[in-house]
């Protein structure tokens, strides 16, 4: 039965997508299969991907409001990893989903007809905590949250945990914080290092991973360029943090297993 992680954080740009992306990837490459869910109309992780958001037709949107089923909407990149694509049309979704009878519950829907298929399940939610994003968490197991290892990045932490942990009350009991990802480490300045301080006291209740995704020019490059960033000529020190996470989720995947 597949593990379904949401990759949430509502502030834009902290590196939610690129997380998604190459840790499906990592997970792809240690013999997982891989289902990335692209849920921002923004479709970025679908363009990382590898395709054209514009020129799909059948797109999450559809499996959201007309029931298209999942399994004719997937498609699969040379990478490893299938993906639930999304374009422009999924910003129409919120409006449209608003008096639609189990509006929050419609993700876990199409989750459920292909979970068992898959190892990771990882949805890339859009950079709001609106309905698409509590649809996300009302289908996830567990959540990552990327935090950008810059100051303001921290307070809308402090908003997220607040909607998760309502969530958990209404929609969700089982839903786990699985951990804190430091992304955009600078590890030339001070400030990221007082941030990940900062991090490490204020949210001890929480897991931080131990490893940092330092920020680098070649994650934009394999961006533009749609290749994971495993596939730089040289090795860019922030890949081994989505290699060291990769392993993780699978150990306490195997835990929880023979537990
Ligand atoms: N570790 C990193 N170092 C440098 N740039 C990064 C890093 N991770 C992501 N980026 C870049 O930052 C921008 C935002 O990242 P993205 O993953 O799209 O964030 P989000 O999905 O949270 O909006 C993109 O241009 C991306 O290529
Ligand atoms: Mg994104």
């Amino acid at each position: 039965m597949g593990e379904v992680y949401a990759v949430a954080n509502q502030k834009g740009g902290v590196g939610k997508t690129t997380s998604v992306y190459n840790l499906g990837v990592a997970l792809a490459d240690i013999n997982q299969k891989v289902l990335l869910i692209d849920l921002d109309p923004q479709a970025s992780l679908t363009f990382y991907a590898g395709f054209e958001p514009d020129d799909i037709e059948d797109t999450i949107f559809k499996c959201l409001i007309r029931n298209t089923a999942a399994a004719d909407t997937i498609i699969s990149n040379k990478y490893g990893v299938d993906l639930l694509p999304a374009n422009i049309d999924l910003a129409l979704a919120e409006m449209q989903l608003l008096n639609a009878p189990a509006r929050e519950r419609r993700m876990t829907r199409i989750i459920n007809q292909v979970r068992d298929q898959y190892d990771f399940i990882i949805i890339d939610c859009q950079p709001s905590l609106g309905l698409l994003t509590i649809n996300a968490l009302a289908a996830a197991n567990k959540v990552i949250i990327p935090v950008a290892c810059e100051y303001l990045s921290i307070r809308g932490t402090i908003a997220l945990l607040k909607l998760i942990a309502k969530i958990r009350g209404q929609l969700n009991s089982q839903l786990e914080i699985a951990g804190i990802l430091p992304t955009l480490f600078d590890t030339r300045t001070n400030h990221a290092r007082e941030i990940l301080g900062i991090l490490k006291r204020d949210f001890r209740e929480y897991h931080l991973y131990p490893y940092q995704v330092n920020r680098s020019i070649r994650f934009a490059e394999s961006a533009a360029d749609r290749k994971p960033i495993f596939e730089n000529r040289v090795q860019v020190p922030g890949a081994l943090a989505y290699r060291d996470l990769a392993r993780e989720l699978v150990k306490t995947k195997l835990r929880c297993a023979s537990s």
